[in-house]
Order: C-alpha cells, then structure tokens, then sequence
C-alpha cells in the first residue's frame, strides 16, 4: 500500500485493489473531524456509544475521542482487512488520541477508566456478518465510511442499511462522505431521515441522516 500526503499534510495510504484512497486528498484529518466527528454532534454527548464501521487506519475514531468531553465513551470498529490495521502501528497521526488508536489495533480491545471510562473495541471480519453480533437500538451515532458505492456496493445496501437501523437508538445520527442518489434513497427506504452534511474539500456535501 503507498502513502500519500494529503493537503492537510496528514498521511492516508492508496488501495491498489479498489484503486481509491482511504481518505480525501484534500485532507484526512480534516474528513474525519469536518465530516463525522463534528456533524455528529460528538463534543455535545455526556455519554456516548459510537459504531465506525469500516474502521481502516481509525481517523474517526480519533476524531471523536479528541472531541468528546463527556465521561463515558465506547467505540466499536468493523473491518476486515488486517494489513490496513498493521499500517496503523507505523502512523504517528495527528490526533491527540492516536495512542489509543495504536493499542486497538494490537489487542483488539481496550478498556481504560481514569477520569472518565473508554471502551474500544474492534470486530474483524465482513461489517455484514459482524453487525449482526450488536444488540438493537444501541449506537447514538454511526460513522459509515466503506469506500465508494461504485467500488463496494455491498456496503450501500438496503439490507446492510436496514441492520444499522436496528442497532441505532431512536435519536441516533449517522455521518457519511457520500451524497450519492442511491445511498441517500437507500437510508430513506430503511427509516432514516437524511439531509446535507458538510461541504468539506471535495464540492458536494456528504449525508447526515437521523432515526426518529
Ligand atoms: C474508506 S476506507 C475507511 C477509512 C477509515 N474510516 C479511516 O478513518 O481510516 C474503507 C475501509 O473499509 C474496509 N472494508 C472494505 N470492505 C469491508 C467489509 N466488507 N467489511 C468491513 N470492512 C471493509 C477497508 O478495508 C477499508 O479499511
């Protein structure tokens, strides 16, 4: 896999097997604080339970552990790729939270209360096969980040849609890049409520989408 320097000078890396990068190259830091950390709505919570599916080199897990300032935070993570996983342990990220990071991706797990309790956890394997393992109504916030619809459109499905609407509490929100007609239609035919996330580097805006 190769690096890539995006313009916020934070590091992504190029799949050669989907032929896209694990973030925009307008900034990778920049996509996962602008595009789900903060529309999320992460800084405001007391409280928190976080599904990031697709969890790669863990940048928005990052994001939101930088944002938040409540006490009780977990994160559980979907991904089938180790060797994305191993690339993690050679990043020196720029997010004040990226140790943890690190320590995810070695033991799978971590739990750490001082002040406040942190629970992170990382499934590996198919995110269609391992949503099904999570209890219902249990996410307040998803972070949905596969790449493209084009290039992976299992994961933009009705059917994998519909089991994140399960898993999400009535309340929850769920951030993503794309604003892409069959995503946003998608989200709509499994209950969701979706409108315009914000409009970072790339021109369109990505989605936000809500469950009543
Ligand atoms: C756009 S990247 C995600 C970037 C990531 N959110 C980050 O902050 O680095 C898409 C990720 O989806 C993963 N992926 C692709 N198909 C998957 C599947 N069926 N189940 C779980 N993860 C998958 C890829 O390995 C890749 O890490």
């Amino acid at each position: 896999m190769k690096k890539v320097v995006t313009a916020d000078d934070s590091i992504t890396f190029h799949n050669e097997l989907y032929d896209e990068t694990y973030h925009s190259v307008s900034g990778a830091k920049e996509e996962a604080i602008k595009k789900f950390a903060e529309p999320c709505g992460i800084a405001g919570f007391e409280k928190v339970k976080i599904l990031d599916i697709c969890f790669g080199l863990g940048y928005n897990s990052a994001a939101a552990l930088d944002l938040f300032q409540g006490n009780d935070i977990e994160i559980i993570g979907l991904e089938n790729d180790e060797a994305i996983i191993d690339n993690i342990l050679e990043l020196d990220a720029p997010f004040d939270s990226y140790g943890f990071i690190h320590v995810l991706a070695e033991e799978k797990e971590l739990l750490i209360h001082v002040n406040n309790r942190i629970y992170l956890k990382l499934l590996m394997g198919d995110a269609r096969q391992s949503i099904a393992s999570l209890p219902d109504e249990y996410f307040d916030v998803i972070f949905l980040d596969p790449f493209s619809p084009k290039k992976s459109p299992e994961l933009w499905t009705k059917d994998f849609f519909a089991e994140i609407y399960r898993v999400s509490k009535p309340g929850a929100r769920l951030a993503t890049y794309s604003c892409a007609r069959v995503v946003r239609d998608n989200l709509k035919a499994v209950g969701f409520a979706v409108k315009d996330g914000p409009v970072v580097g790339r021109r369109a805006p990505g989605t936000i989408a809500f469950k009543d």
